[in-house]
């Protein structure tokens, strides 16, 4: 026993009926020692060690005792706690649990604590990398829908003019039917740039609600697509906090943009289910459907991965469903938040 918990690298002690230590690992021994702690080696009772740090006024201390007694009158048998060191551990992260083992007539207990420190920042670098990666994207999606409207856009003005003045001029049956043909690739042409220049400067969502923001977004998408587009709301609306609003937002920016760059749809159906215990926001459309690699997460695209953070900060849930034929992006929000 004493081996195959010395290898583990969480600390953990054991301890019985009366909660006094029968045995820990290296790792717990390691850090007790090192920190002059020694009351928390085997032949001290740990209720009285934690109910000493908690009459000192250590908060998670007097939580533990609390739980230690839920253990012993049953209450539960499993404990559970998220919480920040101090003194030599200050700036620390913790998750101490506690285990009420039964075997025959004997209670034990087992007690793990994860030092989730690094965990954390590890945690915290990547939800920052992320969001430095998506603003990247959205600057330049930015900077490039402006250079398309402004730049481009009138350049293709000025040849559109000057086909309707070639257009005047005796022309023959084929040269004709060729001017025609470019006038049209034309107007493709300023379809596609105002598609992509609206979705970088959509409706502004401060003086609008979450749902009138998406209805616009939706509709102003479809008309300058060429896409059928439809929005219904089902059930009681309730107002999202401004943090869960920017991200859903963002989210039915980048679906939409992804619906035009790689779904070939006709329509696209923007939804909002309201439900007792959570609101689905949803944004389907009848196209050539997510490729199932897509669907995995193996593709290089931030936007995907951008929407599952984000949904993940705000505590909602993405799904991304195939509909045969098409994709839906849903984001569930539970209420309240
Ligand atoms: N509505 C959709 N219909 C069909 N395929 C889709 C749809 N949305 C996403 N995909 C697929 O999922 C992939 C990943 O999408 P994601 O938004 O993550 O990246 P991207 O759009 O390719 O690039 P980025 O968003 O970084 O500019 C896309 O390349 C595409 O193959
Ligand atoms: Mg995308």
């Amino acid at each position: 026993m004493q081996e195959l918990i010395d290898d583990l690298p969480e600390q953990i002690a054991i301890l019985d009926d009366g909660f006094n230590i029968l045995a820990v690992n290296r790792a717990w021994r390691d850090v007790v020692t090192r920190h002059g702690y020694v009351n928390a080696l085997p032949g001290y009772n740990y209720h009285t060690v934690c109910a000493q740090h908690a009459a000192a006024g250590y908060e998670p201390a007097a939580e533990a005792v609390a739980a230690l007694d839920g253990l012993r009158s049953g209450k539960h048998s499993f404990w559970q706690l998220n919480y920040n060191g101090r003194e030599r551990w200050d700036g620390r992260d913790f998750q101490i649990c506690f285990h009420r083992i039964v075997r025959g007539d004997n209670n034990f207990t087992l007690v793990t604590r994860f030092d989730l420190t690094e965990i954390n920042e590890l945690r915290r670098l990547k939800s920052e990398f992320n969001r430095a990666l998506e603003q990247g994207q959205a600057s330049e999606r930015l900077r490039l829908g402006r250079e398309l409207h402004d730049g481009t856009s009138q350049v293709l003005t000025a040849i559109g003019l000057l086909i309707c003045r070639l257009k005047r001029e005796p022309l023959s049956a084929q040269t004709s039917a060729l001017v025609e043909e470019l006038q049209e690739l034309l107007g493709e042409a300023h379809q596609e740039i105002r598609s992509i220049s609206y979705l970088a400067h959509p409706p502004a969502l401060d003086k609008l609600g979450l749902a009138n923001a998406m209805k616009l977004l939706a509709e102003g998408f479809a008309r300058r697509t060429g896409l059928e587009a439809s929005f219904e709301i089902l059930g009681e609306y309730d107002p999202v906090s401004a943090t869960a609003k920017a991200a859903i937002y963002r989210l039915a920016q980048e679906a939409l943009s992804n619906v035009h760059r790689h779904a070939h749809a006709n329509r696209i159906r923007v939804q909002i289910f309201c439900r007792a215990s959570a609101t689905h926001f949803v944004i389907a459309d009848d196209g050539v459907g997510i490729k199932p690699e897509a669907l995995a997460g193996g593709c290089s695209g931030v936007g995907l991965a951008s929407m599952r953070s984000r949904m993940a900060e705000i505590g909602a849930r993405l799904t991304v469903r195939n509909l045969q034929p098409g994709t839906a992006i849903v984001a569930s929000l539970p209420k309240g938040l």
